[in-house]
């Protein structure tokens, strides 16, 4: 019975982007057998948050020191598509980690993250095979750590996982994606535009799914959702999470009238 969170480790662990792609369509393959009342007694160790698998390229550098993405070349846009390629791998590990993570939760809080980190593995092979297409490969660039930092700073708790992941850096895509679509169409890339609108209405379902969740945790803890994801936000980021807000996209994902008004410094 042990099988499922084996194989959803199994995944998580797997370095090559390949591996890891198959690994994943096979723990997905095993939520049939998982059993509301096994969980308890399956679940076993989760894998050490500091060792999920990653591919030896690309090279994780600070922020500062990653390639400028100017879209009016070729380099540029294959640039830019490595970085959402380095995104969507990050996804699939911090869905799969979701997944492994955190016991005692509810039968669909599984089933829920194995589908997303099923679609997070669907958009990687979209967004690699236009990188391909344009001449480029995962791996060729540097890219940054920001995504499975925040997995590290918040692996002790379900509910500071599923304030900041999801609503908070994934929901960060739901903002910039329609901005980054734009410029693909303004120098010709219709096709990149097209993979943003599949990944872009997934997401949405995403931070959702991270919005659903949170509000379970709140529930069973008697926490006020809206203050409580306020005071999270502010713990982890004192400065603020500034830039400007989707704001039709996030009601869609769940966020409440209160948190946008708040988010926006109302
Ligand atoms: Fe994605």
């Amino acid at each position: 019975m042990a099988d499922f969170f084996n194989a959803v480790r199994a995944a998580l662990q797997a370095s090559s982007p390949d591996n890891k792609l198959s690994l994943t369509r096979f723990a997905m393959g095993k939520l049939d057998g998982l059993k509301k009342a096994d969980i308890r007694n399956s679940f076993g160790e989760p894998t050490d948050v500091y060792a999920p698998g990653c591919p030896e390229y690309p090279k994780l550098v600070l922020p500062k020191h990653l390639p400028k993405r100017a879209m009016g070349t070729l380099e540029g846009r294959k640039i830019m598509m490595h970085a959402i390629a380095h995104i969507e791998f990050n996804a699939i590990n911090l869905a799969l980690d979701a997944a492994q993570r955190f016991n005692d939760m509810p039968l669909a809080f599984y089933s829920d993250w194995m589908r997303v980190a099923a679609e997070e593995a669907y958009h990687f092979e979209l967004v690699r095979a236009h990188l391909r297409h344009l001449g480029g490969e995962y791996g060729d660039y540097p890219a940054h750590n920001g995504l499975w930092e925040m997995a590290e700073s918040t692996a002790h708790d379900v509910l500071d996982r599923m304030a900041l992941v999801p609503r908070v850096l994934e929901a960060r895509g739901l903002d910039v994606t329609p901005g980054i679509q734009k410029k693909f169409i303004n120098v010709g890339d219709t096709h990149a535009a097209t993979l943003l609108d599949i990944i872009f209405k997934d997401e949405i379902g995403h931070v959702e799914v991270g919005s659903r969740w949170f509000r379970y945790v709140c529930k069973e803890r008697y926490l006020k959702p809206t203050e409580t994801f306020i005071a999270l936000v502010e713990k982890y980021f004192p400065k603020g999470i500034g830039g400007v807000l989707n704001l039709d996209a996030r009601e869609q994902a769940g966020f409440s009238e209160a948190e946008i008004k708040i988010l926006l410094g109302e």
